[in-house]
């Protein structure tokens, strides 16, 4: 059937009352937790100068921004917080606030994501940022700030798992092996732990890189490309552009037969794109190599910094990241964590590209394939990257708040329709008394209650109908002789029983049944 109703857009939600009330406690709770360490709230704008972004985020945000051109300027909805929390930090606080700077905040943020379950277009993030600190008791504080975030909430089947980008990240950029590729083997350690895990990497590696497994749809002809292959060898160690100028004089001067519809500068671009490839394959087998046996490296921290520090050297791997996650475990292990639920991952890495340290996520079963209801980590350069005069070390996290939610709700903690109150519905008996009805409700307010007023021309039965509905635990009616006395009739839902009360009196009847409702 036609409609002329505007949809919400695909992966955007609506949060309707009960549920929205019950996201409000939780982030307020989360507020109240990072208030109890010194955190300051700050707001920032939703839309930036996409260049914020565009400078370290990285390009796993980076192509899932909403970015556009609006008056001559190009912009974008906030991908997360980090960013625009620094930029405000450089605008307004670098020079004039001692550090370090504790700053949480909460709020939307927009990724153009394939929408499924807990993964939305625009989502709300709620987290920390502390900046000017760099040792072990900064990075143990974030982490501890954000399970004892969690547990006040009630959560406790969550596993923090904590890395470091000093060694998977660094040792792949080392590699030098052009970003996407990097990206796919970074986003490849969880698949690396499945069964038949290196098959299936290997396989995912093939559709960006067809040359990494022999492939049978080569468009060019087999005997072409034995050619190729050999004058592959010739050229391997020269720069792009004395290579390709070498290949062009080579096919020029040899006066080679080229059979097919490619001329020779398409030729040399070929030949020059297949050494960069073969160049790449031992390096890649190297890559999958470490990220093998850095996969195994998943467990109780002690155990995995003594693996780690067995595998790292033959790899030529700095060990000082071991060192420093060393510092952050001994520390955090002064917490009160249950130590059950920490993890070290060797292997750990995050889509973001400004971490320059630590990293750290949480996970929670109930979110399933996005298990992720936290990610953080140290980042120690964002704040010069962007602009700011000093080299700034910061740290911080992000909840997903929605996936929280889910999380709470699978263990019983997340109850929807508990946080709206409402104490009262005051009726006025005809229109002459709509301003003593006026005055008492806001007398009641003054005393914290939350009194809805009749406010439709309707019929006083019609007004119990709905006073009902709503579920109000009290009626208050005025009419002429409540006006005569100065008194109200205070009636209870409940017991379907009226009495003839001042307000004040009303209004401490009505507290005490919300103390005890609330107890
Ligand atoms: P992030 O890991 O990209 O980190 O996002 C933080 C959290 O947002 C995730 O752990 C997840 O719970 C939630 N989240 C991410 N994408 C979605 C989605 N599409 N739908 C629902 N929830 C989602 C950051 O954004 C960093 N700024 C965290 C940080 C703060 N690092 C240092 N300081």
């Amino acid at each position: 059937m036609e409609t002329n109703r505007i949809q919400a857009v695909r992966g955007m939600s609506d949060v309707l009352p009960d549920t929205c009330a019950a996201y409000r406690a939780v982030e307020n709770q989360l507020h109240t937790c990072f208030e109890q360490f010194g955190y300051r709230p700050i707001n920032v704008p939703l839309v930036e100068h996409t260049d914020l972004y565009l400078r370290k985020s990285g390009e796993e945000i980076v192509t899932r921004m909403y970015d556009f051109v609006y008056q001559n300027r190009r912009l974008c909805l906030r991908p997360e917080m980090t960013a625009s929390i620094i930029r405000a930090y450089i605008d307004h606080l670098e020079e004039q606030t001692p550090l370090p700077m504790r700053l949480y905040y909460g709020g939307a943020v927009f990724r153009y994501e394939r929408p499924q379950r807990e993964r939305y277009r625009q989502f709300s993030q709620v987290g920390v940022e502390l900046l000017g600190s760099a040792g072990p008791m900064a990075d143990a504080e974030v982490i501890w700030t954000a399970c004892r975030g969690l547990n006040q909430l009630g959560l406790s089947n969550y596993r923090v798992v904590i890395g470091h980008i000093g060694v998977l990240a660094k040792f792949l950029e080392g590699l030098q092996l052009g970003s996407r590729l990097q990206n796919l083997l970074l986003a490849s350690t969880d698949l690396l732990r499945s069964e038949n895990g290196r098959l299936k990497v290997a396989q995912k590696l093939q559709e960006i890189y067809p040359d990494y497994l022999p492939t049978q749809d080569s468009p060019s002809s087999p005997e072409q490309e034995g050619q190729l292959d050999k004058l592959v060898t010739l050229f391997q160690h020269l720069n792009d552009a004395d290579a390709k100028a070498a290949i062009l004089e080579l096919l020029g001067s040899l006066n080679v037969n080229l059979k097919g519809s490619r001329s020779p500068e398409e030729i040399a671009s070929r030949l020059l794109e297949k050494i960069h490839r073969q160049n790449r394959i031992p390096l890649i087998d190297k890559a999958l190599e470490f990220m093998t046996e850095l996969s195994v490296l998943e467990g109780e921290p002690f155990k995995v910094l003594e693996q780690g520090k067995e595998l790292l050297p033959r790899y030529g791997i700095d060990t000082a990241p071991l060192e420093e996650l060393r510092s952050i475990v001994e520390v955090l292990k002064l917490y009160d964590l249950d130590w059950s639920q920490v993890s070290l991952d060797l292997g750990l890495s995050r889509g973001l590209q400004y971490y320059t340290g630590t990293i750290f996520e949480i996970h929670h079963g109930a979110l399933g394939g996005e298990r992720q209801l936290c990610g953080g980590g140290r980042y120690d350069e964002l704040v010069t990257t962007l602009g700011g005069n000093q080299r700034t070390p910061a740290t911080g996290f992000s909840f997903g708040l929605e996936r929280v939610c889910v999380a709470l709700e699978s263990e019983g903690h997340f109850k929807v329709g508990s946080h709206l109150h409402f104490d009262a519905f005051v009726i006025a008996l005809d229109s002459e008394r709509h301003g003593y009805a006026i005055s008492v409700a806001e007398q009641l307010r003054n005393y914290g209650l939350n009194i809805e007023l009749a406010i439709r021309e309707r019929s006083v039965s019609k007004n119990f109908q709905y006073a009902e509905k709503q579920h109000f635990p009290f009626v208050i009616v005025v009419g002429a002789d409540e006006l005569a006395q100065s008194v109200v009739t205070l009636r209870s839902q409940a017991k379907q029983a009226g009495q003839r009360l001042t307000v004040a009196e009303a209004a401490q009847q009505i507290l005490s049944f919300r103390t005890e409702a609330m107890s």
